[in-house]
């Protein structure tokens, strides 16, 4: 059995900064962030909460897919920055939704969650013991960022987004993700913060803390690898595939990875210039707005593929 995506949907505060308004607040410029990152804007949660914005994407794929909220089986949210420890994310959503049948978990693995989460549900529907499961991606970075720290506090968003996975006749995905916790310290965030501005007296170094370089060097070696990778023994060639949705942190980072592929750029949809980095939730966020403006059509071949803190990097070949 295989889960095919059958909606998405995604979920990004109103509010967002722009550069100008960020080079208010540290020492930076707008020219400098769109030429290294990509990023123009980024959307900040005011009102919302991690737990909020899941549910609304939530309610958006479920739309989308025509699923009830009583026919999911299981709740996976990935995410590392829930505003509590308990309850999870997963327990608040299936709240919400009215999921009654549906048990559910959190799980972190930074900006590469979505990509555990896909594969978790997958190996669930694989062995028979899920039929129809929620995969959700939900970030509120804005809360863990230092605000002034002009390496981090440029690069980040907030936002959700959200797939529903149904089970089908058809060959079982493969995993491929990956881990190395050697490499931990190149991207930390040591404590759990709730309020996305500077608090005084606050101990700076819980925030985010990023080797930059470090983890740029480590996607654009580790994402061409990913990639091919997860297309072994599946007769499936990098040429074949319609679209590589990869994770939105930056936008030399892709355009590094497309070269690197020998793949033409158009392959790459980008919004990290709308949204910025949004962790775990960029994958599922770009996925919907590809869906919503009809680029996907059945039968298109896709890889997704994320990397990030941990260190951790993944990948997964879809048929839409
Ligand atoms: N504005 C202006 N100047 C800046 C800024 C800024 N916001 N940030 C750094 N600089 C300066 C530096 O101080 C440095 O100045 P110097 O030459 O006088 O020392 C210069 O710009 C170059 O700095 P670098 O760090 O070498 O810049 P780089 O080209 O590497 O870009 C960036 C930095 C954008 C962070 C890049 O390294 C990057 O994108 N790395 C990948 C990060 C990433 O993807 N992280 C997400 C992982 S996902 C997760 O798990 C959360």
């Amino acid at each position: 059995m295989i889960g095919k995506i059958c909606g998405t949907g995604s979920y990004v505060p109103a509010h967002f900064l722009d550069n100008n308004d960020l080079a208010k607040i540290v020492d930076t410029n707008d020219e400098w962030i769109r030429e290294r990152t990509g990023v123009v804007r980024r959307h900040i949660i005011v009102d919302e909460t991690t737990v909020s914005m899941s549910v609304e994407a939530s309610k958006r794929a479920l739309e989308n897919s025509g699923i009830d909220p009583e026919e999911l089986d299981l709740i996976l949210v990935s995410t590392f920055t829930s505003e509590v420890l308990l309850p999870s994310t997963a327990c608040e959503v299936q709240k919400e939704l009215g999921a009654v049948n549906a048990t559910g978990f959190d799980l972190n693995a930074a900006c590469t969650g979505f990509l555990f989460a896909y594969n978790t549900a997958q190996a669930y529907i694989a062995s028979g013991v899920y039929r129809t499961v929620l995969i959700i991606g939900a970030e509120s970075l804005s809360n863990t960022v230092n605000w002034e720290d002009r390496g981090t506090c440029i690069l980040f968003g907030d936002g959700a987004g959200a797939a529903v996975l149904k089970a089908e006749e058809g060959e079982a995905v493969r995993p491929v993700t990956h881990s190395d916790g050697s490499m931990g310290d190149a991207l930390t965030c040591m404590s759990r913060h709730r309020k996305n501005r500077p608090i005084e007296g606050e101990d700076l170094d819980s925030y985010m803390k990023m080797n930059g370089q470090a983890v740029f060097k480590f996607a654009v070696r580790c994402v061409p690898e990913v990639i091919r990778e997860t297309l072994e023994g599946t007769g499936i060639a990098v040429g074949d595939i319609n679209y590589f949705v990869l994770h939105q942190a930056n936008k030399r980072i892709v355009e590094s990875v497309a070269k690197r592929l020998k793949e033409d750029i158009s392959k790459f949809p980008m919004n990290m210039d709308e949204y910025g980095n949004t962790s775990s939730a960029s994958i599922p966020i770009l996925l919907d707005e590809m869906n919503r403006k009809g680029m996907l059509k059945r039968g298109d071949k896709l890889v997704m593929s994320g990397f990030g803190a941990g260190l951790s990097w993944g990948a997964a070949y879809l048929e839409w």
